[in-house]
């Protein structure tokens, strides 16, 4: 049997979705498929999920595992960005869930060819769908200096970003950087990790290349903006995180739905006329336990939050 990734806070997503007799889940970060898994094992035949993923092998691996219900799923290699439109050609104009666990799964961090490692060797790619045209080599040649100061410094919260833009380009004026271990050791060069830390000096330039290659962020404002017209009413939302950018963006969208009126606060009454749209379940975000970090040392830095579809 393949090494899945290991779903995380499994019991918490299931839980939240507060899922019903019947309906359709859309799971948008289907991955290896183990949250879907659990929906679909923990609830009746009438509890459908549509799967989608933007990475073409990650539906393979989860059509494979997810053979029994094979007449409870559908499979969709595409974005969230596209969500609308994937739900729509599904023959669907609402849905009673959806699921978002977003970043990267372990098969693409664990294989090298991929090019999200930064400790095995690999071309320097990072798309998560393989079809799309720009790697992050390709970035690193085409971007001009500041565009990639900034793409480090904001999605990668890296305070060394000019540093280590100027570290680029000297060692482009020698050769083109392809390889995660080449780019690794550049950053390496020039920055270096807190003492006593564990972490690379790398991890925050390679979070900001693969959050730049995957238009991540601009993904999940899409998302979750287009999520409000699909959900129907006390559907869920269960958005998972993995870094302060992608809690940034779901925690500021929840509370502005959730307050709906856009007023300044000096003007008395309401005269946007903006209705709230979500219900926020949780005020702070829920954390895996320390049993599941100690199984589980990748969920250390998830946060789930979510939010209710209220028609008013
Ligand atoms: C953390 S994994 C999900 C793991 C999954 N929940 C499981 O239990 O196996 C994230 C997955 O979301 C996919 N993904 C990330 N951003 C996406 C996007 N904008 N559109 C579609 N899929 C995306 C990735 O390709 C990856 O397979």
């Amino acid at each position: 049997m393949p090494t899945y990734h290991e779903s995380i806070m499994k019991n918490e997503v299931l839980h939240y979705l507060n899922i019903h007799m019947e309906g359709v889940i859309v799971d948008g970060t289907l991955g290896d498929g183990g949250h879907t898994e659990f929906i679909l094992k923990n609830t009746g035949p009438k509890v459908r999920v549509l799967g989608i993923d933007r990475d073409q092998s990650a539906i393979e691996r989860a059509r494979e595992r997810l053979n029994c219900y094979r007449d409870r799923v559908t499979f969709v290699h595409g974005s969230l960005e596209n969500l609308r439109d994937i739900v729509t050609q599904s023959g669907l104009t609402k849905i009673n869930g959806l699921l978002l666990d977003f970043g990267v799964s372990s098969p693409q961090l664990d294989t090298p060819e991929r090019g999200f490692s930064i400790r095995n060797d690999g071309p320097l790619d990072m798309r998560m769908d393989n079809s799309q045209k720009t790697t992050a080599a390709d970035l690193l040649e085409k971007l001009k200096d500041a565009e990639l100061v900034s793409i480090i410094k904001n999605f990668g919260e890296e305070r060394f970003a000019k540093r280590i833009v100027r570290a680029i380009r000297r060692e482009q004026e020698i050769a083109p950087i392809t390889t995660t271990s080449h780019f690794s050791e550049i950053i390496s060069r020039v920055v270096r990790s807190p003492r006593h830390s564990r972490i690379h000096p790398a991890t925050r330039t390679f979070q900001a290349l693969r959050i730049a290659v995957n238009n991540e962020l601009e993904q999940i404002k899409t998302v979750l903006s287009d999520a409000i017209q699909l959900l129907d009413s006390s559907a869920r939302i269960v958005a998972i995180s993995f870094h302060s950018l992608e809690d940034r963006i779901v925690k500021t969208f929840f509370r502005a739905e959730e307050k709906g009126c856009t007023c300044p606060p000096k003007i008395p009454i309401c005269i946007c006329g903006n209705k709230p749209t979500l219900k926020i379940h949780t005020r702070r975000p829920i954390c895996p336990s320390e049993e599941e970090i100690a199984l589980n040392p990748r969920s250390i830095s998830a946060k789930l939050r979510v939010a209710e579809r209220v028609y008013v």
